[in-house]
């Protein structure tokens, strides 16, 4: 498993993930995971998984980064405060390595959500903040709103069948050093039955790996995207492991862009 530097920090995440939206599979693939090196989780408030996540990683807490998120009707300050300690206690931990909002609320003044998200790290009851869905736009404004952290990520749509990101978000996140995550990086698990996958069966085939790995690789070419596939099935998230520790050439890297 390869692992890139979270923002601007010190700190190391690795490059492919385990999300948890709609998680069923219970605490073996996300344990497996973590064993593989796939040790940045991803949850939120909203997702109802905090509690099977709190106790997959419960005997490997130091290991693992873990990231959570306050939905946008509780980002008022005082709600904030509130739903970081219920997401604590349902993850069983003292401390969040990533707190994000998980989209933007145009009704809630970003400057009340981040002093609330600035007393958390103060308090030591998070470690980073991130935001999730949030426009270059939004990024400035939320930036703007901090005193003295900086936000380490944002959390977006990213996949083959969605690119948007890479034309502005990605290089202003390069730019600012602003960690991206990728989620729903395997579109959902709907990869369609056309010419263009078969691009990446062939490149796949080619290298020794999957299809699935090959999309992953492909997503995270860049140093500062990671990614965060969700498995329910622990062949999947080995698979989704196996997706790191080595790289695609540029000319399959130029095959695959000029494809989708
Ligand atoms: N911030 C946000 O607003 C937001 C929105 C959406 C998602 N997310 C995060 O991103 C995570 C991932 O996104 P997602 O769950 O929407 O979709 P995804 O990861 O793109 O796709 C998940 C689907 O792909 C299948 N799959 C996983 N690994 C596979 C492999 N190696 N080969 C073939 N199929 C595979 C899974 O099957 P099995 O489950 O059967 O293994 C599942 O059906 C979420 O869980 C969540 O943590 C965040």
């Amino acid at each position: 498993m390869n692992y890139k530097q979270l923002g601007n920090t010190q700190v190391k995440i690795s490059e492919i993930g385990q999300g948890t939206w709609q998680y069923r599979g219970g605490v073996e693939p996300l344990k497996v995971g973590i064993s593989l090196g796939a040790t940045h989780i991803d949850t939120a408030e909203m997702y109802g998984t905090e509690e099977t996540v709190g106790e997959a990683i419960a005997k490997e807490r130091g290991k693992v980064f873990l990231a959570t998120k306050v939905s946008p009707s509780h980002i008022h300050h005082d709600d904030l405060i509130k739903a970081a300690e219920g997401s604590l206690r349902r993850l069983d931990t003292d401390t969040l390595d990533l707190y994000m909002i998980h989209w933007p609320n145009p009704r809630i003044p970003i400057k009340e959500s981040m002093s609330a998200m600035e007393e958390l790290v103060k308090r030591g009851k998070i470690k980073h903040i991130g935001v999730s869905n949030f426009s270059v736009n939004e990024l400035k404004e939320a930036q703007n709103a901090l005193k003295s952290e900086k936000i380490v990520s944002n959390q977006v749509e990213y996949n083959l069948q969605n690119r948007e990101i890479e034309e502005e978000l990605v290089p202003y996140c390069k730019k600012e050093k602003i960690t991206v995550v990728a989620y729903s990086p395997l579109a959902r698990g709907n990869l369609p039955d056309n010419e263009q996958v078969r691009v990446l069966d062939r490149i796949a085939e080619k290298n020794g790996k999957t299809t699935a790995q090959v999309i992953l690789n492909f997503l995270t070419r860049e140093e500062n995207v990671v990614a965060i596939p969700k498995a329910n099935r622990t062949e999947h998230t080995q698979e989704n492991c196996g997706a790191s520790g080595w790289r695609l050439s540029n000319e399959d890297l130029r095959e695959i862009d000029e494809s989708f």
